[in-house]
């Protein structure tokens, strides 16, 4: 299966290279209905008034995470082409394991039945379960629970197989290249490492009595995905991390389990206590599963974990602009409160809910959605639903449980429609209080969107696509460089989610990559863009999911790879 390795664009740009012609040869060198729609043209001002930028003690890393980010734009130069390292993306002498193991531990198995949950994946979707449940489901959860909840956030689904035979995996949330850097802990009195391959937990420390809610850390390998993406890697851990989030958080509202996510936090205690260095493991969130306060101790105060993992790769490359912008972003536990109220003053009012859509099915539960999805490749150019856009939108982009985001979120969305029911294409700004300002009407619409998302066809065959935004100068400002962890991890979240509404639907999904600069200019915005999402109605579909410990294995996955190359192809 000469295709089927999925990989979005490395950082080496490939101008007519679909996902999956990896060539790994090559060497890089360096460097609701949609009647609420405006048609107001730019000038118009629609966004979010933001309160002053409050100065706080909180700006550490700003410098570190301009460099990285100057750095590592598609289509632009980079500001610091002397920082970046050369290297050959996608070695495959130098392959990183994509799951991380303990030789030396015996795992506990989880419980590899899944708890069925109750409510419509559309309320659900919608905001509309947590928070009529949420009082019933305070108690600590069990192991069968965080076992469902586990799998459907981090799980291995399917299986496919390189022409030598060797396993690529595939999961439950989406990841770019399919490289997933993205590990999972569990602590509340122990600590435990998530084994998804065979599902089961990997006893790292006991006795500690850390969290009296189960508390997940959620941690990245930056070699795993700067293997291929080099130093844009290190915002590839907060995307694929967001879209694991938004998985975890659906399961969790369907299961009326109260969650919140975490970007503030003790960098140094949370790594020690899950023991990883913070360089070539670093920890980029945690989430509250229940209620309850969580006890970290200093990381003096605790001795190694008594596991060994394995290395991660034959030789572990280090990237200087990525090794910094994680360690000056890191928060030191007293300035952790002055950080989260300082997000007070940066994140935007939005929704907490949205109407359900009409016409979906009631009977489908977050569940069957998470194990139905899988990214699509090749979408069909027809025009999508109108609640495909206006709701899959509204419930993408409803306020995210995020420290970082106490008022609702940190992004705008800047959405390029190619053909949707009863909106003219072109570019749209939507604002996270829910309003519409089309900037630019364009017949060639998806011209426009294959070109935005680095000349993929997938950016303009899709229905829309959103590129989830931010103004970098007020959060940097605010939170420094630690506001652009949180912000990419949103617009993971908010990616993932949008995969979720789009599969409720009947519709498909999936990330991509973009020009940066192009993309603020089409939309005529100071926003960045942090992410892309494309959504639209699929030609084909994934296999369905297995089932914990039990994936299902593809065939004809690499067919489909050969037919989005040829559509590199088609003008
Ligand atoms: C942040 C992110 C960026 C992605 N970028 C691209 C891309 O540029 N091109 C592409 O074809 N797919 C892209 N994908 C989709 C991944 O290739 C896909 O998730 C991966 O192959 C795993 O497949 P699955 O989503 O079906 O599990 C991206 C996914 C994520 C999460």
């Amino acid at each position: 299966m000469g295709a089927c390795q999925p990989d979005g664009p490395g950082r080496t740009r490939r101008a007519h290279s679909p996902e999956g012609a990896n060539n790994p040869g090559r060497l890089s060198w360096r460097h609701p209905t949609c009647a609420g729609w405006s048609t107001r043209r730019s000038g118009t001002h629609a966004l979010p008034r933001r309160a002053p930028v409050v100065h706080t003690a909180a700006v550490d890393g700003r410098t570190a995470v301009e460099a990285l980010h100057g750095s590592t734009t598609h289509g632009e130069p980079p500001t610091h082409p002397d920082r970046l390292v050369r290297f050959r993306p996608l070695d495959p002498t130098n392959r990183p394991a994509p799951l991380k193991t303990y030789p030396d531990v015996e795992p506990v198995p989880l419980p590899r039945e899944l708890r069925p949950s109750a409510a419509p994946a559309a309320d659900v979707l919608s905001g509309r379960v947590a928070t009529s449940q949420e009082a019933a489901n305070s108690r600590k959860i069990d192991e069968g629970l965080l076992g469902t909840l586990l799998f459907l956030a981090a799980g291995i689904t399917r299986v496919a197989r390189t022409a030598g035979g060797d396993p690529l995996w595939f999961r439950s949330a989406m990841s770019a290249g399919n490289l997933h850097p993205v590990e999972i802990y569990v602590v509340d009195d122990d600590v435990h490492h998530y084994q998804p391959l065979n599902h089961a937990l990997v006893p790292l420390r006991r006795g500690v009595h850390v969290s009296d809610a189960v508390t997940l850390v959620l941690t990245g390998i930056p070699f795993r995905t700067c293997w291929k993406y080099g130093e844009r890697g290190w915002r590839h851990l907060w995307w694929d991390a967001g879209a694991l989030l938004a998985n975890l958080l659906a399961a969790a509202d369907a299961h009326g389990v109260p969650a919140q996510v975490m970007a503030g936090f003790p960098d140094a205690a949370v790594s020690a206590l899950v023991g990883i260095d913070g360089v070539d493991e670093v920890p980029l969130a945690l989430v509250r599963l229940g209620h309850g306060d969580l006890r970290l101790p200093s990381p003096d105060a605790l001795g190694p974990v008594v596991a060994r993992a394995d290395p991660v790769a034959r030789h572990v490359l280090r990237f200087p602009l990525v090794v910094e912008a994680q360690a000056e972003t890191a928060l030191h536990a007293d300035a952790v409160a002055g950080w989260r109220e300082a997000a007070r003053t940066v994140s935007a009012p939005a929704p907490t809910t949205v109407e359900p859509p009409s016409g979906a099915d009631p009977d489908d539960r977050v569940e069957d959605v998470i194990l139905r999805r899988g990214s699509t490749r090749l979408f069909r150019r027809e025009r999508a639903p109108a609640p495909l856009l206006a709701w899959g939108l509204g419930a993408a982009t409803r306020a995210v449980p995020l420290d970082a985001a106490p008022a609702g979120t940190l992004l705008e969305h800047l959405v390029n429609v190619h053909d949707v029911e009863g909106a003219e294409p072109g570019g749209y700004r939507h604002t996270a209080a829910g309003t519409w300002e089309m900037h630019v009407a364009r017949e060639d619409a998806r011209r426009a969107g294959r070109r935005l998302c680095l000349d993929q066809p997938l950016g303009g065959d899709s229905a829309y696509t959103v590129f989830q935004a931010a103004r970098l100068d007020p959060l940097l400002a605010t939170l420094g460089g630690r506001g652009y962890r949180a912000a990419h991890l949103e617009a993971g979240i908010v990616a993932g989610r949008l995969a979720l509404a789009a599969v409720t639907l009947g519709g498909g999904a999936t990330g991509l990559t973009f020009y940066d600069g192009l993309v603020s200019r089409y939309f005529g915005t100071g926003a960045a863009p942090l992410l892309a999402t494309a959504v639209g109605v699929p030609e084909t579909r994934p296999a369905p999911s297995g089932t914990p410990g039990r994936p299902v294995e593809l065939s004809g996955y690499g067919r489909v790879m050969d037919r989005l190359a040829a559509r590199f192809n088609r003008p």
